[in-house]
């Protein structure tokens, strides 16, 4: 197992070089701006986040059009072919502002990159790509922007073997109502159709103290919902030095002073215990929607997934859950066509999926992902096939959904007002996520009761009580 350091802002020299010579870099220019434009899911969001504020604390003004930008960076998401060929279309649609200005600097980061075919193609391919960056050493990406604004030429960071904590860099969250904060760091499941535990290393999380920290400033801040990330958040705590684990931690920003809500994700159901729920059930800022992800329904698949856990179990799990926690609701994610899947494995998926009755789905067409253990498994069915069990799948959850919203109808809800609209409306969120026009007497950023009035095929709607 690769070696696992925590770095501290102070202690880390690299660290402090680079934002010196980054910062000495800037100066060099009349009003430097940096453009970031994010890929794939809330990890990225939250890395990006930490790159902005390095980047503002050493001078640089975010702008919203890569043609006003000195610096332009791209984190990226390896997680579908089709996230990758995104990338690719938009990394060479940036040709044309490097023509337009030689000293511009584009940095493509993330997951896609940290495959090493990845870094070659676009090393070969696109040659005005300037820096390849590794999100697991944020901490070098100063020193790495000073050394390319400084010799002008092509950099790629080297593929990290050590796997660090890095504590105590800036961040400037995204507007809005969310504040994510990352708990635990790579993953070890090595599910077969994923390139995640490639990309992001191995399962490391932060310590307790500097996660209640970050959720206590988050608060301060004034953010009411707040999500806690991490690829498996029930391994919280593996390999810490304290006797933590993710319930613990719970437990821990549930006694945080304040109004908030905490929500995270991803639950990995292999690893979800009663006591998680029983936890749940106590603690009443955490919310009351679950996302547990169960991929397929049908045991033959989750074997070949190496999921950990059967289709009973899993079942097992969701009951006991609704036994503890009231009014507890489920999210899930499901990927349809993984190889071998026949019409019997998928209609196990469909028979789970109207049993449990989710809030919502995130469904997905198998993709392929070198290097992945699922790559080499025969796949015989044809991507017509695998859209229409998609499809198919789709359109039975929202059957489900569209009754489950009926039910809201003339109920009322806690819920936080998150935005003000156009035509003097208000955007809330639910404890189960969903988004809600409201009307009436209302506060921005603050819990407010609301009845349901109506649901269209589009959206809900309520009024302040
Ligand atoms: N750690 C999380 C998932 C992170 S990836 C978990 O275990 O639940 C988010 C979702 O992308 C996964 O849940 C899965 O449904 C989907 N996914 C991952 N790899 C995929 C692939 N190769 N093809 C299609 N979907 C994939
Ligand atoms: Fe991928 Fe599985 Fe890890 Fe989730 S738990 S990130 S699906 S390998
Ligand atoms: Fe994509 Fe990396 Fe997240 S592969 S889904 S950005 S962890």
């Amino acid at each position: 197992m690769a070696a696992i350091e925590q770095t501290q802002y102070l202690e880390n020299e690299a660290f402090a070089q680079g934002m010196f010579a980054l910062k000495a870099a800037a100066q060099k220019l009349s009003e430097p701006r940096f453009f970031i434009r994010t890929f794939g899911c809330q990890q990225n969001v939250s890395d990006s986040e930490r790159i902005a504020g390095i980047l503002i604390e050493c001078g640089y003004k975010r702008c919203e059009e890569p043609a006003q930008a000195d610096l332009i960076l791209f984190n990226t998401c390896a997680v579908r072919e089709h996230a990758e060929d995104r990338v690719f279309g938009n990394v060479g649609e940036l040709k044309k502002y490097k023509r337009e200005n030689p000293s511009l600097i584009i940095a493509v980061g993330g997951c896609m990159v940290q495959q090493q075919h990845i870094a070659e193609k676009l090393q070969k391919s696109y040659p005005y790509v300037d820096l390849i960056f590794n999100t697991n050493r944020l901490d070098l990406l100063p020193g790495e922007i000073a050394q390319c604004a400084e010799t002008r030429g092509a950099l790629i960071a080297p593929k990290s073997d050590r796997y660090s904590i890095v504590e105590d860099l800036p961040i400037r969250r995204d507007e809005g109502f969310r504040a994510h904060i990352p708990i635990m760091f790579g993953c070890d499941n090595f599910c077969t159709y994923c390139i995640v535990p490639y990309v992001r290393g191995r399962e490391r999380s932060r310590s307790s103290a500097d996660v209640v920290e970050e959720f206590k400033n988050a608060v301060a801040q004034g953010y009411k919902d707040i999500m806690l990330l991490g690829q498996n958040v029930n391994s919280y705590g593996k390999g810490l030095a304290e006797q933590i684990n993710f319930a613990a931690l719970l437990e821990r920003l549930n006694d945080v002073e304040g109004d908030f809500t905490i929500r995270f994700m991803t639950s990995h159901p292999k690893d979800a215990t009663k006591e998680l729920f029983d936890t749940i059930a106590r603690c009443k800022k955490i919310s009351r929607q679950i996302h547990l992800p169960v991929q397929s329904g049908s045991n033959r698949i989750l074997r070949e997934m190496n999921r950990g856990y059967t289709r009973e179990e899993y079942l097992a799990l969701i009951d006991y859950a609704r036994s503890v926690i009231d009014g507890v609701s489920f999210t899930s994610d499901i990927i349809v066509g993984f190889p071998g899947e026949t019409e019997q494995d998928y209609n196990d998926t469909v028979d789970l999926v109207r049993h449990v009755g989710f809030r919502s789905l995130f469904t997905f067409i198998y993709s392929k992902r070198e290097g992945t253990r699922a790559a080499v498994m025969p796949d015989f069915t044809d991507h017509k096939t695998k859209a229409q069990r998609l499809n198919a799948l789709v359109a039975i959850q929202d059957e489900i959904t569209e009754r489950q919203e009926s039910e809201y109808v003339g109920k009322t809800f806690r819920m936080l007002v998150v935005s003000k609209l156009a035509d003097g409306k208000f955007e809330a969120r639910m404890d189960d996520n969903s988004a809600i026009t409201v009307e009436g007497d209302c506060q921005l950023n603050a819990f407010h009761n609301v009845t349901v009035t109506e649901r269209t095929k589009k959206r809900l709607y309520g009024k302040v009580v």
